[in-house]
């Protein structure tokens, strides 16, 4: 993201309890880069802050966006400037759109959204739709008022099924894959309870027929490796040591890499650099298992090293 691109809020409406949607459009109305279902845009905020949102409006309108925001109580001001202080007309920062979520062609799915999780799914179950795949969404949420989209998702009959917890008590999660056949593939996004729950009721399945979504980093055992391990900048040859207090990315911008990045949480995937040698001990809440094996990529702001050396695209 270069900091200039910038969008102008053309609509501020409240989407549930606790939820805000904004429509975003460049300042002179111009075609937006195109994005499919599971992608999700940078907006950088007056403060500063970057914020990742998954684009939940019509993938097809070519001229704005739409994003839905959470006010998260023990956030870190992101969400709380968006509700109490971005106004119509404001402008933000933009970068992307980016996907690591992205739908594979599958003749069934089924989709499981907690909460604001239903943000990246409501476009995979247009997209469903569209293409005459079999599906099911199972829709959690503390309360039917806090449950974003409702409305949208009601012209969708029984494939929709909306479970708030005040009502109905946890998901039903075991009861909703028990069905799932070998080409049904499951995607899953919401709180990191909800994550843990789906892996597990899903453990029986082969692992790349989920795929799932994280807002917040997931949590983390130690490195792999306790001891430093050397990275080598490819472009430049230069090498760097990276010891346990600095990330790869700090160490590689030490000796002059520039490497964008936004979350530095391992959860958005502006910061991914290919392998070209070495082992990474991957330490993102991006890759899927199969992802993760092939080892020819890493998120360099929380991923480390297996071997002691290191060779980056960078
Ligand atoms: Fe977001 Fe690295 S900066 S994954």
């Amino acid at each position: 993201m270069d900091g200039t691109d910038r969008l102008v809020v053309r609509e501020k409406t409240r989407a549930a309890e606790g939820v805000v949607a904004l429509t975003l459009a460049r300042p002179d109305g111009g075609r937006l880069p195109d994005w499919a279902p599971g992608a999700h845009v940078d907006l950088t905020l007056a403060s500063g802050a970057t914020r990742q949102y998954s684009l939940c409006g019509d993938r097809w309108d070519a001229h704005t966006y739409r994003v839905a925001v959470l006010r998260e109580v023990d956030g870190r001001g992101g969400s709380a400037y968006v509700h109490d202080e971005l106004a119509v007309g404001d402008t933000v920062g933009f970068g992307g759109p980016r996907n690591h979520f992205a739908m594979v062609p599958s003749a069934r799915y089924l989709f499981v959204a907690g909460g604001i999780g239903i943000t990246p799914l409501l476009p995979m179950v247009g997209q469903a739709e569209l293409v005459g795949a079999d599906w099911a969404l199972l829709y959690g949420g503390r309360s039917r008022d806090s449950m974003a989209f409702r409305d949208e998702l009601a012209r969708f009959g029984d494939r929709v099924r909306l479970h708030p917890q005040d009502e109905a008590g946890l998901l039903p999660l075991a009861s909703f894959v028990a069905d799932a056949d070998e080409g049904t593939v499951v995607y899953c996004c919401g709180p990191g309870p909800l994550l843990a729950a789906i892996e597990d009721a899903t453990a029986h399945r082969p692992p790349h027929l989920l795929r799932t979504e994280r807002f917040t980093a997931a949590e983390l055992g130690a490195p792999v490796r306790g001891e430093p391990f050397v990275v080598e900048l490819a472009r430049t040859g230069v090498t760097v040591t990276v010891g346990p207090e600095l990330s790869v990315l700090e160490a590689a911008r030490r000796v002059g890499a520039t490497a964008l990045s936004s979350c530095e949480q391992g959860t958005c995937g502006t910061c991914e650099t290919a392998v070209l040698a070495g082992v990474p001990d991957h330490r993102d809440s991006i890759l899927a298992d199969h992802e993760r094996a092939a080892g020819d990529c890493l998120f360099p702001c929380v991923s480390r090293s297996c071997t002691d050396r290191l060779v980056l695209d960078l």
